[in-house]
């Protein structure tokens, strides 16, 4: 089965997995021939895409480090208590920023119940992951147009458990970063909509707003002594550079590894959960769509990722992501730059950890998009020059 952005799929074509609204509303089985009426509804309904049959990738079964059906339960929960802080703190008026701050140092805080329910799902998050034999980090694309936050809460959660495994942290810290991770982003909520929302680019004003959230999110989950100090902090720097050019406090970084468990420093530095979080949030937002871009495919966010090492995001830590992180998962669909097929279009087939960027795909079209029903593999492994192009 392939993954269709649902612009692309043509009326007649048959899904190969169950569809549903809202992560919980089944609206087609699998093997349901989609009519132009069911894509205008599955449109209408925000949905990206969905996993369609195709007789040339039978076999194939993309998934993300977390498995779909428990992305979809935990993204509704996660969705739902993120409504839930949101409208608590929502204003009829305009609020400044200091005036936010101040609401949020006033009030209790994260309650019991939604702190309680996000545990809960962070949990059950983590031990789908830790039962999969993978250690390669593949997040699955924003599914859907609403909800973004708590798909890329769920999504830097993974991404920041992966990171923990490879740098062989323990039981206790790996649950930390898990919560964390699905956290961080916490103080989102707090912002006015036309930022969080907006379309265009941010005015200077807004992008100052903007920058308290990591502070907002700080204060909110800090209230509520069971959230764990660390926890909080990871909302609070995820935003930190190594040199110093982040925000809200401008921490710095030392661009390595810490050899050793280390309490939180009481110099100014980002602590290692948060060069974490940053590396893992700064790739899942280059491959989500946002209002003002599309999403970027995932070998062009491993680029981006690489070029903020040793200034924006720990060197080390960049290296060990990269060691985990596939330029081209499987799924994924790919342009082959040169040789005999240079043009076709094909499909990533296997992955494996010794040869992570060097994947097996079969080819699905020539260059002027013609199916090609040949069953042909191509092993990168073993053909070390050819050059392969990420598509979204
Ligand atoms: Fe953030």
């Amino acid at each position: 089965m392939r993954r269709i952005s649902v612009d692309k799929i043509k009326s007649g074509e048959k899904t190969a997995g169950e569809v549903y609204a809202d992560g919980t509303t089944l609206l087609a089985g699998a093997g349901y021939k989609l009519s132009g009426k069911n894509l205008d509804r599955i449109d209408e309904l925000g949905i990206l895409w969905v996993y369609m049959d195709d007789p040339r990738t039978e076999g194939l079964e993309p998934t993300g480090t977390i498995s779909d059906d428990v992305k979809r339960a935990n993204k509704a929960k996660v969705q739902h208590a993120f409504e839930a802080i949101a409208a608590e703190y929502a204003t009829d008026l305009p609020i400044s920023a200091q005036q936010r701050l101040e609401s949020i140092e006033e009030q209790k805080g994260i309650s019991a119940d939604i702190f309680n329910e996000l545990e809960s799902v962070a949990k059950s998050t983590l031990d789908n992951i830790l039962l999969g034999s993978s250690r390669m980090f593949v997040p699955l694309p924003q599914e859907e147009r609403e909800g973004y936050l708590a798909h890329h809460g769920l999504e830097v959660l993974a991404g920041c458990v992966m990171m923990a495994r490879k740098l062989s942290l323990d039981s206790k810290e790996m649950a930390a970063i898990a919560i964390g991770g699905m956290l961080h982003n916490t103080g989102m909520l707090f912002l006015p909509d036309e930022i969080i929302s907006g379309e265009g680019e941010l005015s200077d004003d807004q992008i100052k707003y903007m920058q308290y959230h990591p502070v907002f999110g700080y204060e909110y989950l800090r209230k509520n002594p069971r959230v764990g100090i660390l926890t909080a902090h990871m909302a609070y720097q995820h935003h930190e550079n190594q040199d110093g050019s982040g925000y809200p406090r401008g921490l710095c970084g030392t661009n390595k590894i810490p050899r050793r468990k280390e309490p939180i420093s009481t110099r100014p530095q980002v602590h290692r959960y948060a060069e974490i979080c940053a590396i893992v949030d700064t790739f899942v937002a280059l491959g989500s769509p946002r209002p003002y871009r599309q999403a970027m495919p995932t070998d062009r966010a491993l680029d981006v990722i690489m070029r903020m090492a040793g200034s924006k995001l720990n060197l080390e830590m960049v290296k060990a992501f990269l060691s985990i992180t596939p330029r081209y998962p499987v799924g994924s669909e790919v342009m082959i730059m040169n040789g005999e097929f240079s043009g076709y279009h094909a499909i990533v087939w296997e992955v494996s950890q010794q040869e992570l960027n060097r994947p097996l795909i079969k080819i699905l079209n020539d260059p002027d998009f013609s199916s090609v029903e040949e069953s042909i593999f191509i092993d990168l492994s073993v053909q070390p020059f050819i050059q392969l192009q990420g598509l979204i």
